[in-house]
């Protein structure tokens, strides 16, 4: 059976891609995903605005160091002799990508128009097989419109594709007023793939304690809904590849996601969940499946369910009849 898939022009061995996330922290956390079977890792993110506050630390640090006692290195705090940041994860990234034979997909969250730029070139030059920009911002403020918040996208996008020679991915948030016009304009913009959508951190209020609890949750499978939508409206509509991301629980998201058309999906949540073997878990259900209903390609799934060019009008349609049978249901018919 042929599991193979193309994304961001790459050929992988089947479209099962560990998203983001602290499996990836160590060189070992990425050889075990490789080893059950996933498709490409993509590595947490390096945060520019992370590495300033930890040099920031480290520069206010050296400079107590040297007052207090200038000619003796033993007196520096330890963490002043640690490895700065960048250097870390850009090390961590070149180890990853030479313990394994499949690809290694650096990821960066920038503040500064320079530093995604410099961050993602720095990636390439470390191994990594493509870039995954994980444009992570609230637009809290209720100055800044939606047409900045675009632009934003674009500029990095820009930035980072003037640096680098490797494909890049945009990860993006749901929360556009139209997802499809920025997914278009990103395309045209050159934009090799979209993730199809990052979670934002949503957090959560203690009536006990009167506090806010900002832990990071994890998602279930009835989130997917959203992403699969757009994924199946996009499909065959822009040139670039299309990721799923939110609510693969097991082979069944993986599978739906593939038929709404996407070329890859990634998991988060449930490889944290039930540790980085459910890969394998996933990838075994969707050959079965593959199996039962006669596929031997993933090309012949892909996009099966996508809605078809001239059929957006009856999402709507489809919308306006699902709540009306909602309705009857629950209050009969008027
Ligand atoms: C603990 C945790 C850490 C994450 N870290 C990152 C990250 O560093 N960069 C990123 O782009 N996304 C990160 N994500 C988001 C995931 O990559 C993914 O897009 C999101 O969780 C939705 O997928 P899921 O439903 O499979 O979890 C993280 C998610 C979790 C749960």
């Amino acid at each position: 059976m042929d599991l193979r898939t193309r994304y961001l022009g790459l050929t992988l061995r089947n479209p099962l891609l560990a998203a983001a996330s602290p499996l990836s922290r160590t060189v070992e956390g990425v050889r075990h995903l490789a080893d059950v079977g996933v498709g490409a890792v993509v590595l947490f993110s390096l945060f520019e605005e992370e590495i300033r506050r930890e040099a920031q630390q480290n520069a206010m640090l050296a400079a107590q160091g040297n007052e207090s006692y200038a000619e003796s290195l033993t007196y520096f705090p330890a963490s002043v002799h640690r490895e700065h940041g960048a250097t870390r994860h850009l090390r961590l990234l070149e180890r990853a990508a030479a313990a394994v034979d499949i690809p290694v997909i650096g990821s960066v969250n920038g503040i500064t128009p320079g530093g995604w730029a410099q961050y993602a070139h720095s990636m390439q030059d470390a191994g990594a097989a493509a870039i995954e920009l994980n444009i992570y911002s609230l637009p809290g403020s209720p100055h800044i419109d939606g047409r900045r918040v675009e632009q934003r996208h674009l500029d990095v996008l820009d930035r980072v594709k003037s640096a680098v020679t490797v494909p890049v991915a945009v990860k993006l948030s749901p929360f556009f007023s139209s997802t499809a016009e920025m997914v278009r304009r990103l395309d045209e913009a050159g934009a090799d793939g979209v993730v199809l959508f990052n979670r934002f951190l949503q957090p959560d209020i203690d009536c006990e304690t009167l506090r806010t609890a900002p832990g990071v949750t994890l998602s279930a499978a009835a989130e997917m809904r959203l992403p699969m939508t757009w994924i199946a409206l996009l499909s065959g509509r822009v040139r670039a590849s299309l990721a799923a991301s939110t609510g693969v629980e097991g082979a069944a998201e993986l599978i739906k996601y593939l038929l709404a058309g996407a070329d890859v999906v990634q998991s988060a949540s449930a490889l944290l969940r039930h540790g980085p073997d459910h890969a394998a878990v996933i990838l075994d259900g969707l050959r079965t499946w593959m199996h039962r209903k006669g596929f031997a390609n993933l090309g012949d799934v892909r996009g099966l369910l996508a809605v078809p060019k001239d059929q957006e009008t009856r999402q709507r349609a489809d919308y306006v009849g699902a709540v009306r049978d909602a309705n009857s249901q629950a209050y009969g018919t008027w």
